[in-house]
């Protein structure tokens, strides 16, 4: 039997924590015991199989929440490279538990619509606030929806270091909603972020102002994709423990917010540098629901073999 997880939320709380017998504590655990003057080594075990936590027992990747492999081309590839992209990738014709999205740039989404069926759902990159009006250059859901988006990346770390608010990425998924697509919410810290201890209260903060107020039956039409900023396009990233850790954290923010059904059924995803190489140990981790993928994704075969570890 796998042997349990714990993460820093699980040893945060008040009272002194019992750990789970075998349990393997994540890095920021540790830090919290150290934090808190408990040392790991003498603290209680008890035989539970996981701790339960607000969010549930911790190991547990939700059985409701869906599978997804999104592939995330940011401002690569034109209408005839997407659809070189979409041959290949069905000449391969990958197998894989989770659901391939792709998300072209804009120009390539009419064109990529007939040869990805059956093979990937279709993703925007972004999404506007406003569903019409004077706003030049901005694309709205319903223009997505009637090309055959099913999703919309919202508050990617590249839109945020170009001035995207909180409060712009709190509108955008709200009328991501409206509009009958589902957002892939991108929250991430920096890399002064993390070596200041700040990556669980940045992560809370972002998941905050995208979803407080949201009906917790909704919640879980939003997809959230870690991506931790320094690992992006940087060919690193954390240890599997440290994002099964904030994979974790993120599960509870959303119980806080929205309850733990809410909370069990929304896909939580890892971005950052994935690969064909790393994936299987990324994707496998407890309550990974898949990946965002930027550059390895822009080739056909490491897209499939992703797909094919998922
Ligand atoms: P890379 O996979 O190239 O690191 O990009 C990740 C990303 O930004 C996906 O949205």
């Amino acid at each position: 039997m796998a042997r349990p997880l714990v993460t820093a939320d699980d040893v945060a709380g008040p009272g002194e924590p019992v750990l789970p017998e075998g349990a393997i504590l994540t890095p920021m655990a540790r830090d919290v015991l150290r934090r808190r003057g408990l040392a790991p080594e003498l603290l209680r075990r008890a035989p539970a199989p996981a701790p339960v936590t607000a969010a549930g027992p911790v190991a547990a990747t939700p059985p409701a929440a869906r599978r997804l492999v999104v592939a995330n081309w940011k401002s690569y590839k034109t209408v005839a490279e997407a659809l070189a992209f979409a041959r290949e990738l069905g000449e391969r014709a990958p197998r894989g538990r989770a659901q391939a999205v792709v998300c072209p740039p804009f120009t390539a989404l009419v064109a990529l619509g007939p040869p990805l069926r059956g093979l990937a759902e279709l993703g925007a990159q972004d999404v506007s606030a406003h569903d019409e009006g004077p706003h030049t250059g901005e694309v709205a859901a319903r223009h997505l929806v009637e090309l055959g988006c099913r999703f919309a990346i919202v508050g990617h770390s590249e839109r945020r270091a170009a001035g995207e608010t909180d409060a712009l990425v709190r509108a955008k998924v709200r009328a991501a909603l409206r509009g009958g697509l589902d957002p892939i919410l991108c929250v991430g810290e920096t890399k002064d972020e993390r070596k200041g201890g700040r990556t669980q209260v940045v992560v809370s903060d972002q998941l905050r102002a995208a979803l407080e107020g949201l009906e917790p039956a909704v919640v879980p039409r939003v997809v959230v994709a870690y991506e931790p900023r320094w690992a992006i396009g940087q060919g690193v990233t954390p240890t599997p423990l440290e994002v099964a850790d904030v994979l974790a954290h993120v599960r509870g923010v959303v119980d806080r917010l929205a309850g733990a059904a809410a909370a069990g059924a929304t896909a939580v995803l890892y971005g950052g540098s994935v690969s064909e190489k790393n994936a299987a140990a990324l994707l496998g981790l407890p309550g990974c629901a898949g990946a965002l993928v930027g550059g390895a994704s822009l080739k056909a075969a490491a897209f499939a073999q992703i797909l094919e570890a998922a």
